[in-house]
């Protein structure tokens, strides 16, 4: 191969690097059920865009954009089928809809991503002046379909994993940041005799006592408003934290640790469900998601050693790290010293989260 012909391979590659159509698209496609309208026959775009009611011309073109990526082919009648590629989109084959979703919000803090570059801080409290979670809070139905999202991100992280951790048999669990719960009721599903409580924001936990009303275990479950920046459920023989604190800065993250450390008793254990950054099944998404985290939340995805650290800095102790298919769990016990610094000295640290 001579330098020409690297060349222009090497353009092709670089410009689908900058594609950021094909993205939102599919993302678009897939939150406005086109894909799932298309299904796994061949169809007229017109037929397509009239059952849902969007606009014909435009769609064909969406559509003929994503043929040009293998996600739709097309037949000698102009009709169209997803390809392979594109029907692994199918909710029918599990696609889990919440995770790809088309978020305005989102893309406003990455429109300016070049504040998170220069400063290292979250270009979402650059764009809207405050964090993530004090947004969201001012914003039920955003709030709702993010832990809706969160949900179905966990349930299929935790598939084959809540039975790899040595789950205690009785006592009381509390899931601290549990979002919609259904971590705990998974956790309370191994254990009859355990009983937990649901800690988060109270904008966060609207749907919750539906939710296990549902599964039948609103006797076991107690829901618990609050902000773990402040305190958490005191005494409970173990806690859980699970995709909360690579939401956030190793200050903040030491903070939130402070106050799970202050509420638990010599003999509590916090388990903390997170990526470890080069063990286990780390998916390649890990990487992208750790730069996502950092323009929306300052947040950032840890090795083993920045989890060593972290967990250090707020006087707790690692003891065991479980890989599972999904995520890796994380067993902390509390360390020999005092306790964390406490509130108002930390306070006096850093007062601005995200
Ligand atoms: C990424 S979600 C994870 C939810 C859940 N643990 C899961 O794995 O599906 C982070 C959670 O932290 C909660 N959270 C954020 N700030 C909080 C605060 N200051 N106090 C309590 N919970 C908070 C959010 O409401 C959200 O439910």
């Amino acid at each position: 191969m001579t330098d020409d012909d690297i060349l222009p391979v090497a353009l092709t590659n670089a410009s689908t690097l900058l594609d950021y159509w094909t993205p939102l698209l599919a993302r678009l496609c897939i939150e406005e059920g086109v894909f799932d309208a298309y299904g796994t026959t061949w169809r007229r775009d017109d037929d397509v865009a009239r059952a849902l009611g969007v606009n014909p011309g435009v769609l064909g073109r969406m559509v003929r954009a994503l043929s040009s990526r293998d996600v739709f082919e097309e037949n000698a009648d102009g009709d169209h089928r997803l390809t392979e590629l594109g029907q692994a989109f199918l909710s029918a084959h599990g696609f889990p809809k919440g995770v790809a979703g088309f978020k305005p919000w989102d893309l406003h803090a990455w429109a300016e991503a070049r504040h998170t570059l220069l400063t290292g801080e979250a270009a979402f409290r650059h764009h809207y002046g405050t964090d993530y979670f004090t947004w969201m809070s001012g914003h039920d139905e955003i709030f709702a379909e993010f832990s809706e999202d969160m949900k179905l991100r966990t349930l299929g992280l935790l598939a084959s994993g809540i039975s790899a951790y040595p789950w205690p048999s009785a006592g009381t669990v509390v899931d601290v940041g549990g979002g919609s719960g259904y971590l705990l009721s998974a956790v309370l599903g191994e254990r009859p005799d355990l009983k937990g409580i649901l800690f988060d924001l109270p904008a966060a936990l609207a749907d919750a006592e539906g939710y296990y009303d549902g599964c039948g275990l609103s006797d076991r479950v107690t829901i618990t408003p609050g902000d773990f920046f402040d305190g958490v459920p005191a005494g409970a023989e173990i806690y859980v934290m699970a995709s909360v604190l690579h939401d956030w800065s190793d200050d903040d993250a030491t903070r939130i640790l402070g106050t799970c450390r202050k509420a638990m008793t010599p003999s509590s254990a916090l388990v903390v469900y997170e990526t470890v950054l080069g063990e286990g099944p780390t998916s390649p998404l890990s990487f992208g998601l750790d730069v996502h985290l950092a323009v929306l939340l300052k947040g950032r995805e840890r090795t083993r050693s920045e989890w060593n650290a972290l967990f250090r800095s707020a006087d707790l102790r690692l003891t065991q790290v479980i890989n599972t298919p999904g995520l890796s769990w994380m067993e902390v016990v509390p360390g020999e010293g005092e306790g964390p610094p406490s509130r108002a000295s930390s306070h006096a640290v850093t007062r601005r989260r995200g």
